[in-house]
């Protein structure tokens, strides 16, 4: 039998891409091995939002190339956004890789690696171009999901993300996505939630809809919104054992009041919003196409806060763009400042060939300065998390409980590793879980194995900027 591996980088949609990747070739009779050592097929879901996100997969293939010597019968893939991206480019780079497929192909995969073991050599495909999403790319890509999908090809049983939308429009001028994800477009209600309810039977508790911008979200047949879709989300969890609702990612310009009082109403929406600003400052997010102002996203903050008092809001942001002055930057610390977001992910800009920052403006702000940037707003939004975090002390939250913490698998590896006695071995009664608040924040505490899977009440006893720790009520 024929195993085989997925190393996966990006974001959920890659995540996604790689569980229904997982599942077909399970259901070819291939089996999954947890390391690419191992692996008869060994498949990279790459990504290309960042220069440092492709280079970690090009070191990765290099580091391969000694084990298909070795072996010649091993089958080398590079799927997702970098191979849309680079293209043929990637077989001149990596010579002994196999297979080539975007996004838009990758339901095609385990036909093009029976034809590399029938000999007929390495395999590409791709989207043509942005425009020609062509019926034979949508019947090429996992449109809906797959009911032979078990729980266990998924990251978590209890959680799993369902695509309300492909693609990007939005060309906000950094960014590659649009070019390698091709057009947006919303998936039909009906397939949304006949998944979901899949999912649900199967145990799953909470479900994320995503999307690049899925709060643009709108039903094909019936025009209705994301809140439409919620209201419908929310039916089938007073029906079934589905917990919560999640939506990523919102763009500042939608959010609409018959979002915010969707989320405010429906008691299964989780009161969380993932908006990032990008930038501060005006003229930045000009350069970036972004299609607000500042001013614009301040509304749109404080009508969340108004309409859901109580949600917590997380953003990203880039520093370092073209052109970015000290003011802009500072226009930057100060939206961080007075926004009390629950977190930011913060990013040195990248330029990307291709995009239209690349074409029309110079990458002009030193590595250092980037450097320093991306330092001071961390510890800004640091503070301000860890300073959130600390009004939870003593409170009971509601979470549900997903799995042992990762900080505890390292241990139990270390120990492995060392030659000296596996947590695990010990058969412990309890051991260090973790799960999440309604508004996102990760909580851990000791418990029962048997609790996974379930929701708990947990009083909150210490915090820090990005966990909460607590005791099962
Ligand atoms: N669709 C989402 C984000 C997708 S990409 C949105 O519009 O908000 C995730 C994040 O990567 C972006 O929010 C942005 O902060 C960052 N990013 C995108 N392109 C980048 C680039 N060229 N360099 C650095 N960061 C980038
Ligand atoms: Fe990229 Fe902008 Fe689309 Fe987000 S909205 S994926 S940042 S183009
Ligand atoms: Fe990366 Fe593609 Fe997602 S470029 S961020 S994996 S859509």
């Amino acid at each position: 039998m024929l195993s085989f591996h997925i190393e996966t980088v990006g974001c959920q949609m890659n995540a996604l891409d790689s569980e229904l990747v997982a599942a077909a070739l399970l259901r070819e009779g291939f089996l999954c091995v947890d390391s690419p050592k191992k692996a008869d097929i060994v498949l990279f879901n790459t990504c290309s939002i960042r220069q440092h996100a492709e280079d970690k997969i090009y070191s990765a293939l290099g580091r391969l190339k000694f084990a298909k010597q070795h072996n010649p019968n091993k089958i080398i893939g590079v799927i997702g956004c970098m191979a849309q991206k680079d293209n043929q480019e990637i077989f001149r780079r990596a010579s002994h890789v196999d297979l080539v497929v975007g996004p838009g192909q990758i339901a095609l995969i385990p036909e093009l690696i029976h034809r590399i073991q029938r000999g007929e050599g390495p395999q590409i495909e791709l989207s043509l171009d942005r425009k020609a999403h062509s019926r034979h790319e949508v019947e090429s890509s996992f449109e809906s999901y797959d009911p032979l999908r078990e729980a266990q090809a998924r990251h978590n049983p209890y959680l799993s993300y369902v695509r309300a939308m492909f693609g990007c429009n939005q060309f906000c001028s950094y960014c590659i996505v649009p070019l390698v994800r091709g057009p947006e477009r919303s998936r039909e209600a009906e397939e949304i939630l006949a998944e979901s309810a899949l999912l649900v039977e199967q145990g799953c508790r909470e479900i994320t809809l995503i999307g690049q911008t899925v709060s643009k979200y709108q039903d094909p047949s019936s025009g209705a919104r994301l809140s439409g879709l919620l209201e419908r989300m929310n039916d089938l969890a007073e029906r079934t054992s589905l917990e919560r609702i999640r939506f990523v990612t919102s763009h500042p310009n939608s959010m609409t009041p018959d979002l915010l009082q969707a989320v405010r109403d429906l008691p299964f929406v989780m009161p969380y919003f993932h908006i990032p600003a990008q930038s501060g400052s005006n003229a930045q997010l000009k350069k970036m196409n972004r299609g607000y102002t500042i001013e614009k996203y301040r509304e749109a903050l404080a009508q969340i806060r108004e309409t859901v008092p109580g949600a917590s809001i997380t953003s990203d942001f880039i520093v370092g763009f073209c052109g970015e002055t000290e003011e802009d930057f500072d226009a930057t610390m100060r939206l961080v400042e007075e926004s009390r977001f629950k977190n930011s992910y913060i990013f040195k800009f990248s330029p990307r060939e291709g995009t239209k920052a690349f074409e029309l403006y110079e990458d002009d702000v030193p590595e250092e300065v980037k450097r320093r940037r991306n330092n001071d707003l961390l510890a800004l939004q640091n503070r301000i998390s860890e300073e959130d975090s600390a009004t939870f002390l003593g409170k009971n939250v509601e979470i549900l409980v997903e799995g042992e913490s990762k900080s505890a698998r390292k241990i139990a590896h270390t120990a492995d590793s060392d030659g000296l006695i596996s947590l695990e071995s010990l058969a412990p009664s309890t051991i260090q879980l973790t799960g999440r608040t309604p508004c996102d924040r990760i909580v851990v505490f000791d418990g029962a194995p048997n609790l996974v899977g379930t929701m708990q009440n947990i009083r909150i006893t210490k915090t820090s900027a990005f966990t909460l720790f607590g005791e099962v009520l």
